[in-house]
């Protein structure tokens, strides 16, 4: 929004009337953006370093569902032990961009998260019996929170899997080990 806001601004140029209003936008939605960093890091920090990775993902699941009306289900199979920061959020991380796939794309009307340890990895997965696409195309595709979360997967050394087909609603799990 930013650098189309100062693009338009400068198309008008600085002298206009329209110009200067939108450099005015330009610098509100700079401070915006500034509040909002700082705002997600104080919330991160809370629910995940003071809480754990389950009950943060416990909180975020009870949370979108509310805002959504979409059910979605948690499960920690057994107990995690303590993970590293950096593996930490890249399991939270990985949770909201799937959980917001699934309200932007899915038309589903529950979803399920699931966490577990199974031989030194911890194991998450989010599913939903929406409407599917094909996951053979994703490099195609111009999002990008399915490479994102790729990317913050591979640097803790995980990895992950995507099943989905059209009509047959989607998968994401990702394997991080532990002490990555
Ligand atoms: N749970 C899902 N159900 C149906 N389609 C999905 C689901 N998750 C992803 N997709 C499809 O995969 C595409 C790529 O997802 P990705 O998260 O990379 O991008 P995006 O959500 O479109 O944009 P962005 O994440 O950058 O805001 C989506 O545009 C959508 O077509
Ligand atoms: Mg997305």
């Amino acid at each position: 929004l930013s650098i189309d806001l100062k693009n338009v601004a400068q198309t008008l140029g600085a002298d206009s009337e329209a110009g200067s209003r939108l450099n005015e936008l330009w610098n509100r939605v700079g401070q915006l953006a500034e509040d909002l960093h700082l705002l997600s890091h104080r919330l991160h920090s809370s629910t995940l370093d003071y809480l754990g990775i389950v009950a943060a993902l416990e909180r975020l699941c009870a949370e979108f569902g509310d805002r959504h009306s979409i059910k979605v289900s948690f499960v920690a199979e057994n107990v995690l032990p303590n993970l590293t920061e950096e593996v930490r959020l890249c399991l939270f991380r990985v949770a909201q961009e799937a959980l917001q796939n699934v309200q932007k794309h899915s038309y589903a009307n529950s979803a399920e998260v699931r966490v577990e340890v199974q031989e030194q990895k911890v194991h998450l997965s989010i599913s939903d019996y929406g409407t599917g696409f094909d996951s053979g195309n994703v490099s195609k595709q111009k999002g990008i929170g399915i490479r994102s979360i790729e990317e913050r997967v591979r640097l803790v050394g995980g990895q992950i899997t995507l099943h989905s087909k059209p009509m047959k609603g989607t998968k994401i799990e990702v394997w991080v080990p532990i002490n990555s």
